[in-house]
């Protein structure tokens, strides 16, 4: 049995940068929130027990992650990293080690991170730390002679000389739980900041003669951290190259990889081909061959094989069938369920609408709360009307049915198998299967009719 693991994340810091109502761990990232990120990844660690510490603001942060299996920690008032772990101490296995994430740093990969579990459960302190250009603003990394790591120094309490290493702390940091504990009680805050310092911790361990083990992750962006609203925008950027990479290397053609958003999982079949500006939101499944012109925004849908999706279109909550052709500038809305082979065209709305094999609604038409079978031709301009002010109606449109253009289907209403609707019907009652129904006045002329003139003056 390998040492349990207790994984802190801390959340507690005011964020005050982001100048935001929101706490900062909430705001989204590729559409999930930063501690999202960091729960994802600590999770495939397989954690004993997860503990975030949370501070003014975040006690709206277990409902809105939703997470009740995590310990939530208060840290009131924040005085510092080492005061914020502190609060978490209670909960630590004692006979196991201790990793402490921050949730601001969203894009930290499990990876990472199970070599320095490895490190810890040999007894020995893991502290992640990078070579920055330009270490500004990090607590630098003081080695020996030795090469050894002594302790780490706060940007803000470093000398010149000291300011001059570009080894900085990343904050991540895995060690035994007991030993954390111990050190911890021993904080002060006697530095410039006033503040309990979990990096301190470092150079009580070296002088205890412990073993401390620098490790690197594989790209500097996985330590980054969000502190502003531009870092944020920064770190989008990185994971949304890091996903359209992904998908490139699976086999999807990006038009340009630049010009890509996935904001929660895109799954794509074989040869897809993505256009330009399209954004995927919550979990989107492409079939096999399947092409999404550009600017398309698609969410939570499944299509089929050899599905085109022209410029444009907006489709959310849809199941789309094999062969299928939707726009340019059509919206689909939630339950709408496309057959194999419809052709859904530009300006058309389909709200929960499921449309039968080859049924074609090429312009400018709202189909909502419709059963349309199969091979169903509907014209330009055709609306069911499918809600009173209070109450919401069916259109049922049986297979091989003709609607004649800027037709009205007032619901609840039937046309039935074969029936041809004549263009601008009103249709309030059911339309018998295989007759032409139509509503519309006689055209008539009227001989002889002048239009009146403008007085000359
Ligand atoms: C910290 C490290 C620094 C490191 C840098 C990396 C210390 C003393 N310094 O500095 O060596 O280079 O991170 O980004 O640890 N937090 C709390 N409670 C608090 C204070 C902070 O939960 O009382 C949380 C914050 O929400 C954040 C993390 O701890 O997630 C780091 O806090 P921050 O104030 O950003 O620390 P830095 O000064 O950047
Ligand atoms: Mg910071």
């Amino acid at each position: 049995m390998s040492a349990p693991l207790t994984i802190v994340i801390l959340a507690a810091g005011k964020g005050t940068r982001m100048k935001s109502d929101l706490p900062k761990v909430l705001h989204p990232l590729a559409g999930k929130p930063l501690i999202s990120h960091v729960l994802a990844s600590a999770e495939q660690l397989k954690p004993e027990r997860v503990c975030v510490v949370y501070g003014h603001g975040g006690e709206i942060l277990p409902e809105v992650t939703g997470r009740d299996d995590l310990t939530w920690v208060r840290q009131e008032p924040q005085l510092g990293t080492g005061h914020a772990v502190q609060q978490a101490i209670p909960y630590l296995d004692m006979t196991g080690i201790c990793l402490i994430l921050y949730g601001d740093v969203p894009l930290i990969r499990a990876e990472t991170l199970r070599q320095m579990v490895l490190v810890a459960r040999q007894g020995t302190l893991a502290l992640l730390t990078v070579n920055l250009a330009d270490p500004t603003g990090y607590g630098r990394i003081i080695r020996d002679a030795g090469n050894q790591v002594r302790r780490i120094v706060e940007h803000k309490d470093a000398s010149a000389e000291q300011l001059a290493i570009n080894e900085v702390n990343t904050g991540i940091l895995c060690l035994p739980a007991a030993k954390l504990a111990g050190w911890l009680a021993r904080l002060d805050n006697d530095n410039t900041q006033g503040e309990y310092y979990l990096t301190d911790v470092i150079a009580m361990a070296a002088a205890e003669g412990e073993r401390i083990l620098p490790c690197h992750p594989a790209s500097d962006w996985e330590v980054m951290g969000v502190n502003s609203r531009s870092q944020l925008a920064e770190l989008e950027r990185h994971q949304q190259h890091n996903v359209a990479e992904a998908l490139m290397a699976a086999g999807v053609t990006l038009i340009d990889p630049a010009r890509l958003d996935v904001r929660g999982s895109l799954e794509c079949g074989r040869d897809c081909l993505i256009d330009v500006n399209c954004v995927f939101e919550g979990r989107v499944v492409l079939g096999d061959n399947s092409v999404v012109g550009a600017n398309c925004v698609i969410k939570d849908s499944e299509l089929g094989q050899a599905v085109e999706i022209k410029p444009f279109c907006h489709i959310d909550g849809v199941r789309i069938g094999a062969r299928v052709i939707v726009g340019p500038y059509a919206r689909l809305r939630p339950g709408t369920e496309l057959a194999e082979a419809v052709h859904i065209g530009n300006f058309v709305e389909l709200k929960n609408a499921q449309v039968g094999f080859n049924s074609k609604i090429n312009h400018l038409s709202y189909v909502g709360d419709a059963t349309v079978g199969r091979k169903v031709n509907i014209g330009a301009g055709t609306i069911t009307c499918n809600y009173d002010g209070a109450n919401k109606y069916r259109t049922v449109i049986e297979d091989e049915a003709f609607i004649g253009s800027d037709s009205q289907l007032v619901a609840p209403v039937t046309v039935g198998k074969g029936a041809t609707l004549g263009a601008g019907t009103t249709l309030t009652k059911d339309a018998p299967a295989g007759e032409l129904t139509l509503s519309r006045a006689r055209q008539t002329t009227i001989p002889g009719w002048k239009r009146p003139l403008k007085k000359t003056k």
